[in-house]
C-alpha cells in the first residue's frame, strides 16, 4: 500500500501526495492505493547489468540458432547446438537438470504448448511450427526467451496464429511502465487475443528472473483476480511470454514424460518470449542482441523485426 506520505513509486524521490496521488485518483481501475510497491523486488544496478549480460548472451544464442531451424533437422541435434556453443562461450544452459529436465532447452512443435522434449525421433517438417525456447546463466544471472518458427509453407491458420502471438507479446511490452499495475500486462494481452479468435493458456504464466530461474512475481497473460496487485518500478525484471493457441486455452501435460505440454483439444500452440528490464520510461527487452537493441527491434518473429 501507498500512504500520501510515503515516498512516490515513480522514484522522484517526492512524497505521494506531491507526485502521482492526484493524477492517480482521477483513474477509475485499479486504484494505486490498493497497489503494493515491492522494493524489494527491484534489481540494483549491478544486478541490472548482470540481467543485461545474460539477455544478451541469450539473443546471440538465438540469433546464432536461428540458420539451423529448417525442415530436416531433429530436436535433438538443435539441442547439442545450443549445448555446445553455450558450453564453448563459458555459460550454462539453464534448462538442462533444472527440475530434472533432460535437455539444455524446450523444443515445442505444433500442438505442444511448452516444455517439449527435444529427440532424436522428432524431426522438423515442412508445414510444422516450433517454438525454440532458450535459457542461459551468464555469471550467475540468468537470460529467458523463445521464438515460434514456421518451417517452410505453413497453414493460412498457423500464420495467422504465430503473428497474433507475435503481437501479443508486443502488446504486452508496451504496457510496461512505473506506475502501471503487472495485471496491465494481461489486460493489454488477453483481450486482443480473443478478438482474434484464438485463447490465453493460463496454466503456465511469465515470472520474476534475475539471479533464480523462477522468482517472485508471477506474469499473467490472462486477467485473473488473483494476480498481485504489485505496482512495476524500474529495476525490476520478468518475463512475457504468452502462449497461445487457436482453440480453447486447456492443456493436458504428457503422463509418461510430465513435461510436455499439450493443448486439450489438439490445436496448433505458439509462444514468444522476452526477459524485460522495467526503466524510468518503459521497458527495456534484454534477450537481444546488441546489434538489435542498437536497430531499436523489440522482437523478431517470423522474419520480421518488430520495432
Ligand atoms: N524456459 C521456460 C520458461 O520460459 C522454462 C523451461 S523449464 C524446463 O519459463 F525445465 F522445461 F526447461
Ligand atoms: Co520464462
Ligand atoms: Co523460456
Amino acid at each position: 500500500m501507498i500512504g500520501r506520505n510515503d515516498l512516490c513509486y515513480c522514484g522522484s524521490g517526492k512524497k505521494y501526495k506531491k507526485c502521482h496521488m492526484l493524477k492517480d485518483e482521477k483513474k477509475p481501475k485499479n486504484p494505486p492505493e490498493r497497489l503494493n510497491v515491492r522494493n524489494d523486488l527491484v534489481k540494483t544496478n549491478d544486478q541490472v547489468e548482470g540481467m543485461r549480460n545474460s539477455g544478451a548472451f541469450n539473443g546471440q544464442l538465438m540469433d546464432y540458432i536461428r540458420q539451423f531451424v529448417r525442415s530436416g533437422i531433429s530436436t535433438e541435434e538443435i539441442d547439442s547446438l545450443v549445448h555446445k556453443y553455450t558450453i564453448e562461450h563459458g555459460h550454462t544452459p539453464a534448462c538442462l537438470g533444472y527440475r530434472g529436465f533432460p535437455k539444455s532447452l524446450c523444443t515445442s512443435i505444433n500442438n505442444v504448448v511448452c516444455h517439449g522434449i527435444p529427440s532424436p525421433d522428432e524431426v522438423l517438417k515442412d508445414g510444422d511450427i516450433v517454438n525454440i525456447d532458450l535459457t542461459s546463466i551468464v555469471n550467475g544471472y540468468f537470460g529467458d526467451s523463445s521464438e515460434t518458427f514456421m518451417i517452410g509453407d505453413v497453414s493460412s491458420k498457423a500464420r495467422h496464429l504465430v503473428d497474433v502471438t507475435a503481437n501479443a507479446l508486443i502488446r504486452g511490452i508496451d504496457a510496461v511502465k512505473p506506475g502501471v499495475p503487472l495485471i496491465a500486462i494481461a489486460e493489454a494481452i488477453e483481450p486482443f487475443v480473443k478478438s482474434q479468435g484464438c485463447s490465453v493458456v493460463k496454466t503456465y504464466t511469465g515470472h520474476g528472473i534475475g539471479q533464480k530461474f523462477h522468482e517472485a512475481f508471477t506474469v499473467y497473460h490472462h486477467v485473473e483476480k488473483d494476480c498481485e496487485p504489485i505496482v512495476l518500478k524500474p529495476g525490476m525484471t520478468f518475463t512475457i511470454e504468452p502462449m497461445i493457441n487457436l482453440g480453447g486455452y486447456e492443456v493436458i501435460t504428457d503422463r509418461k514424460d510430465k513435461w510436455t505440454v499439450r493443448t486439450k483439444d489438439g490445436s496448433l500452440s505458439a509462444q514468444f518470449e522476452h526477459t524485460i528490464l522495467v526503466t524510468d520510461d518503459g521497458a527495456e527487452v534484454l534477450t537481444l542482441t546488441p546489434s538489435q537493441k542498437k536497430a531499436g527491434v523489440r522482437l523478431h518473429a517470423a522474419g520480421v523485426d518488430y520495432k
